[in-house]
């Protein structure tokens, strides 16, 4: 049977517990509205320990004042009873006063790697992300954490915050889980109208489009994006492009000629949502 905690004290209890009895403990944080890209990094987990705790927690300091904290889906008893299909031992779904009981003074901000891509564009973002995955980190205390690549700036983030703060965890990164016509799983796609959901392919058809123009021999960044802008514009329900970039896959920063150490990465408004996406460059 899952268990399902509200209170720090009880899921610190819990996986005290564990690790007492020498088990292994996988974690992955998530905000809810699960699809198959959190269940895949839930099966990744199970498959490497012995123990597997989900949070379920949208976290306010990540969001802006203008995005979509209050609108952002939630269904915990969905949650709740996909997580128990997967055989996930226990659920950290706290509430805001119990992760944030008084105005935090402390702030995390990891510099550089969060100058570009969703960074820049999303000022404050990373440090209210790492500020609540530093605090899951020490209340769930796990072995591992996994991070899906779908938001690569957040996995690399991750990984030097933990670098940098020795905090005894592996990160892992998985893949990006699509849906079948190639948009990659996110809870904001239930944002989406019929025609915008069709449209939405538009990201992954420009990064495949990147990718075909790379593997013909164009490695000139700049004219790689300007096609991919020119492609995206033709969809009707693409409002705004926030931004495509191809960075250095490390170090997050823009490059002028492909090497095959990058990251194509893009944020486009359809309809509504905003949904990002990204490739690493092989050659
Ligand atoms: P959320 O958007 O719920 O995502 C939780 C985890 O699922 C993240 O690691 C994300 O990269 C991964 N994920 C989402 N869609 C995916 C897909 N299509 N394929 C693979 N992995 C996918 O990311 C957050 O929540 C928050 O910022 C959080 C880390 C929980 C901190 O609040």
């Amino acid at each position: 049977m899952i268990k399902v905690f509200e209170k720090i004290k009880d899921i610190r209890a819990f996986v005290e517990s564990a690790k007492r009895e020498g088990k292994s403990v996988g974690f992955v944080p998530t905000m809810g509205y699960l699809h198959e890209g959190h269940l895949s990094l839930v099966r990744c987990a199970r498959s490497e320990n012995d123990v597997v705790v989900v949070s379920i927690f949208v976290n306010p300091t990540q969001f802006g004042p203008s995005e979509d904290y209050k609108d952002y889906p939630r269904d915990m008893e969905r949650d709740i009873s996909l997580l128990e299909n997967e055989k996930v031992h226990a659920v950290f779904a706290p509430d805001v006063k119990e992760m944030y009981p008084e105005e935090t003074l402390t702030t995390i901000h990891v510099e550089k790697l969060t100058e570009h891509l969703c960074g820049a564009k999303r000022k404050g973002h990373f440090d209210g992300v790492c500020l609540v995955v530093s605090k899951l980190f020490n209340i769930v205390n796990p072995d591992r954490a996994y991070f899906g690549k779908k938001d690569y700036q957040q996995y690399r983030v991750i990984e030097r915050m933990v670098r940098d703060l020795n905090f005894p965890i592996s990160v892992v990164p998985c893949p990006i889980i699509r849906e079948e016509d190639g948009l990659a799983a996110s809870s904001r796609n239930i944002y989406l109208s019929e025609k915008e959901r069709k449209d939405a392919t538009c990201l992954y058809k420009s990064l495949r489009l990147a990718d075909k123009l790379i593997k013909n021999g164009e490695y000139n960044t700049k004219r790689i994006i300007d096609a991919m802008k020119e492609f995206i514009m033709g969809f009707e329900s693409v409002r705004k492009i926030d931004y495509i970039e191809i960075v250095d896959k490390y170090t997050l920063e823009p490059v002028s000629e492909i090497k095959g150490r990058e990251l194509i990465a893009l944020a486009v408004y359809v309809g509504k949502a905003r949904l990002i996406d990204n490739m690493e460059v092989q050659i």
